[in-house]
């Protein structure tokens, strides 16, 4: 007897690092998920900023999507190529999902918001791995995708593709959760694992530029942005907070000399830029700062570029997770794993 399938057919908006690792793990892996999971998942339509769009109806063919990414030319080049803007796409091209994969604004979840209200209003299910809508609005999206019978997912948002919003809201459910603490951002999580190994500061952030780790400009990252960012979604997700990402008392890892290192080291602790969030009364408090950590302490073994959350419960005390935060397919996973969990609820 053969399994039923049902076509699940995608809008992506953005085809950066991680767009590209979510067409990566369906032209490698579509075969598989489809066999285990009854989904059959197409991409039908793919938008950039600057690069061109794409639409076909039936599904993109996924290896000249995927090449076209090293092409000059870009979507441009593609059969079915459009001038349409992502929300004109999302309007008129019949789908199921909306994925949301466009850079990050912290300050005002554009233009993925917007691109996420044109998936409801076009009776899509709408799935983000951008930071913006998650930190910013999650609670009103959340409102207006009941309102519409539409699914928000945003597992991306936290640790990429290990599933830590998921495992909080599903595995954990039934549990009253007290507080959240976790390593949340690889590129500071590097510096300071190089650091323990002898470098001083500057010369860690340059090695983790030069791996790609840290951007150009590393600001978001050294100086905690990222992470309050999540320390936001986190408190919102988990502990139905309102909180915004200028709400979280933020520290950065800039001024952590190679001295603080040896200075922890020689008491038997570790530095980890450390996102916290936590019931105190009636409310929900947020932070990220530098803090020693114990060495036998689980979130002080999370070395190099791996994330960590320790999630801390009533019935089952403290559970700890630690996989990657980041990386196109890692993150191209989030966006699956939304995808067969909106079909598996349903
Ligand atoms: N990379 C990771 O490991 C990771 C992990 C977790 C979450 N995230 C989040 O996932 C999102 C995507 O990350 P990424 O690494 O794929 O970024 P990226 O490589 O910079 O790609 C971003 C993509 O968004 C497109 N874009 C930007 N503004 C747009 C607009 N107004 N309309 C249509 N397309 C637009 C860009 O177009 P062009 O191609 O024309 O530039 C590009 O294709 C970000 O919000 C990021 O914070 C990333």
């Amino acid at each position: 007897m053969t399994t039923p399938v049902t076509t699940c057919r995608v809008i992506l908006i953005g085809f950066g690092a991680v767009g590209h690792g979510f067409a990566t793990i369906l032209a490698q892996h579509g075969e598989r998920l489809r066999r285990q999971s009854g989904i059959d998942i197409r991409i039908v339509a793919v938008a950039t900023h600057s690069r061109g769009a794409v639409i076909d109806p039936a599904g993109i063919d996924l290896a000249g999507l995927l090449a076209s990414a090293g092409h000059a030319g870009g979507l441009a080049a593609l059969p079915g190529a459009t001038r349409l803007a992502p929300t004109d796409i999302i309007r008129t091209t019949p789908a199921e999902v909306v994925v949301e994969a466009t850079w990050t604004d912290l300050a005002t979840g554009e233009p993925a918001i917007s691109h996420i209200r044109a998936a409801f209003a076009a009776g899509m299910h709408a799935i983000t791995v951008n930071k913006g809508p998650a930190a910013l609005a999650l609670q009103a999206l959340r409102a207006e995708a009941a309102a519409c019978g539409r699914h928000f997912g945003f597992e991306g948002t936290v640790m990429a593709g290990t599933p830590s919003l998921r495992l909080a809201l599903e595995g954990l459910q039934g549990c009253a959760i007290h507080e959240v603490r976790g390593i949340v951002n690889g590129t500071t999580n590097f510096i300071l694992s190089q650091m323990e190994r002898g470098m001083d500061y500057a010369t860690a952030l340059a090695e983790a530029q030069r791996l790609g780790y840290a951007e150009a400009d590393p600001t978001g990252d050294v100086e905690g942005f990222d992470a309050a960012g999540k320390a936001a979604i986190l408190a919102n997700a988990l502990l139905g907070a309102a909180l915004r990402p200028a709400d979280v008392a933020r520290q950065g890892i800039s001024q952590i000399t190679a001295a603080d290192v040896a200075a922890a080291a020689a008491a038997g602790e570790r530095w980890r830029l450390i996102a916290r969030v936590w019931r105190d009364a009636d409310q929900v408090r947020a932070a990220v700062a530098p803090t020693r950590l114990a060495q036998s302490h689980p979130l002080a073994g999370v070395t190099g570029a791996t994330n960590a959350l320790t999630i801390s419960t009533d019935l089952l005390g403290d559970v700890t997770l630690i996989g990657p935060g980041a990386g196109g397919v890692a993150t191209g996973f989030a966006i699956v794993s939304d995808i067969l969990a909106l079909y598996r609820n349903r």
